[in-house]
C-alpha cells in the first residue's frame, strides 16, 4: 500500500531544486567565509547572498539575519539572549500556554533562574487576546514572545496588534515564525517585530539550519561563544551549503505561497468531505479563519489517539498527533488542553494532518476515506 504524508509540519521533503543548490554549492564552493583569500571571500559572497534573499522575505536588512541550527536555536537565542543582555532593567517574561516547546522550556529555564514569566491563556480556537497581553504587561516586562502560527492547530495570532501595543512599551517582541515563514505575508517593519525564527526543513529547505532575525541594535547576549562569525552574535563556521539551499527554499515558497494556500485549503476540504461522506463524527480545531492553511487538526469522538495513529500508519496515511517533538510519547496535547481544558475529549483523540510537496487532490481524498474507514471501525 502506498503511504501519503501528512506530517509536513513535522518536518517536509526537500524540493529537488533545493537539493541541486545545495549539491553544487557543496562541490563548488569550499571556502570558509570567514577566510579572507579568494576562496573565502567567494565562499562568503555566496553565503551573504543567501543572508540577502531570506532578508527581503520578511523586509529585514542582510545584518539583521543570523544563521543559526534551526528554529530551536533561534527561540533559545532569542528568549535567553534577551534575558540575560536585559536582566538590569527587569525580569518579567510575557508568552503564551501554546507555544511550541523550544520557547516554552527555555521560559520554564528561566523560571528556575529567578525570572518570572506570565503564560498568556487562549480562547477555544487558540487565540490570545490582545487585553490580555495589555493587562499582562509590566514596567520591568523586557520581552513578549508569542507565535505566529501555531503548530498544532495552525491558528494564527494577532502578531500586528502585538507589535502595535508594544510600540509604546520598551519590551523586546519575539515571535517564533517556523510555520508561518513562506506561507504568510511578514513584514518585520510593519509589524514592529523585534526577533524572529525561522526554520528551513519546515519549507521544503535542509534540516539542520534556520535564523534568527535582529532587528539592528535590538540588546540581546549572544548563545554561542567561539570565533566572530555572524557579527559576533553566532559562533561558528557557517553552513554554506544549506544557507543557499535554505536561501532557494524560501525563493521557491514565496514564489508558489498563493497557489499552495489554495491548495491546502481545498485539502482541507476534500478531507471534510470524505469524513462526511462517510457519515463520521469529527470537529475541525483552531481558528475557522486566522489558520496556517497547511495546519489540520481534528477530533474523532470517541478515538483513543495512541490505537488510532497505529492504525493510520498500517493503513499508509503519516500523520501526528500534535508537535513531533512529543509524538512518540504522546502526552497530552498542552496546546489543546490550553484550548479546551483539562479533560476535555479533544485532548485524547485529536489528530494533526500537515500538507505539503508531493500532495494531491487524489491522495488527499484516498488519505479521507482511508481515516474515515479506520474511525468507523475503531467507533463501533
Ligand atoms: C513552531 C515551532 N517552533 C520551533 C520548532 C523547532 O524548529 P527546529 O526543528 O528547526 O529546531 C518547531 C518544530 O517543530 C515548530 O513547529
Amino acid at each position: 500500500m502506498n503511504t501519503i504524508y501528512l506530517d509536513h509540519a513535522a518536518t517536509s521533503p526537500v524540493a529537488p531544486e533545493v537539493i541541486e543548490a545545495l549539491a553544487s554549492t557543496m562541490a563548488d564552493i569550499h571556502g570558509n567565509a570567514s577566510s579572507i583569500h579568494t576562496d573565502g571571500r567567494h565562499a562568503r559572497k555566496v553565503l551573504d547572498d543567501a543572508r540577502a534573499s531570506l532578508a527581503k522575505k520578511i523586509n529585514a536588512k542582510m545584518t539583521e539575519i543570523i544563521f543559526t541550527s534551526g528554529g530551536t536555536e533561534a527561540d533559545n537565542t532569542a528568549i535567553f539572549g534577551t534575558a540575560y543582555a536585559r536582566k538590569s532593567e527587569g525580569k518579567h517574561i510575557i508568552t503564551t500556554q501554546i507555544e511550541h516547546h523550544a520557547v516554552l522550556h527555555s521560559c520554564e529555564k528561566l523560571e528556575r533562574e529567578g525570572f518570572e514569566v506570565t503564560y498568556l491563556p487562549v480562547d477555544a480556537t487558540g487565540r490570545v487576546r490582545i487585553q490580555d497581553v495589555q493587562q499582562a504587561l509590566r514596567e520591568d516586562t523586557i520581552l513578549v514572545t508569542i507565535m505566529f502560527g501555531n503548530n498544532e492547530v495552525g491558528t494564527i495570532q494577532p502578531i500586528a496588534e502585538i507589535g502595535a501595543l508594544l510600540r509604546d512599551h520598551p519590551a523586546t517582541f519575539h515571535t517564533d515564525a517556523v510555520q508561518a515563514f513562506g506561507l504568510e505575508a511578514i513584514d518585520v517593519q510593519a509589524m514592529h517585530i523585534d526577533l524572529l525564527s525561522v526554520s528551513a526543513h519546515k519549507m521544503n529547505g535542509p534540516k539542520g539550519i534556520g535564523f534568527l532575525y535582529a532587528k539592528q541594535d535590538v540588546k540581546f547576549a549572544s548563545f554561542m561563544y567561539g570565533g566572530s562569525q555572524e557579527k559576533k552574535r553566532r559562533a561558528g563556521t557557517e553552513n554554506v551549503p544549506a544557507a543557499v539551499a535554505f536561501a532557494k527554499a524560501a525563493e521557491l515558497a514565496s514564489e508558489k505561497a498563493t497557489m499552495r494556500n489554495e491548495q491546502y485549503k481545498q485539502f482541507k476540504a476534500i478531507l471534510i468531505e470524505e469524513f462526511q461522506v462517510a457519515e463520521i463524527s469529527f470537529q475541525v480545531n483552531g481558528h475557522p479563519t486566522e489558520t496556517l492553511s497547511h495546519v489540520f487538526n481534528v477530533t474523532f469522538p470517541g478515538t483513543d489517539v495512541e490505537s488510532f495513529l497505529i492504525n493510520l500508519d498500517m493503513a499508509g496515511v503519516l500523520v501526528s498527533s500534535g508537535s513531533a517533538c512529543t509524538a512518540g510519547t504522546i502526552d497530552p496535547s498542552h496546546v489543546l488542553l490550553a484550548m479546551f481544558g483539562n479533560d476535555a475529549p479533544e485532548l485524547r483523540s485529536s489528530i494533526r494532518f500537515s500538507f505539503g510537496l508531493g500532495l494531491t487532490d487524489a491522495l488527499a481524498r484516498e488519505a479521507g476515506k482511508r481515516t474515515a474507514e479506520i474511525v468507523n471501525r475503531l467507533v463501533k
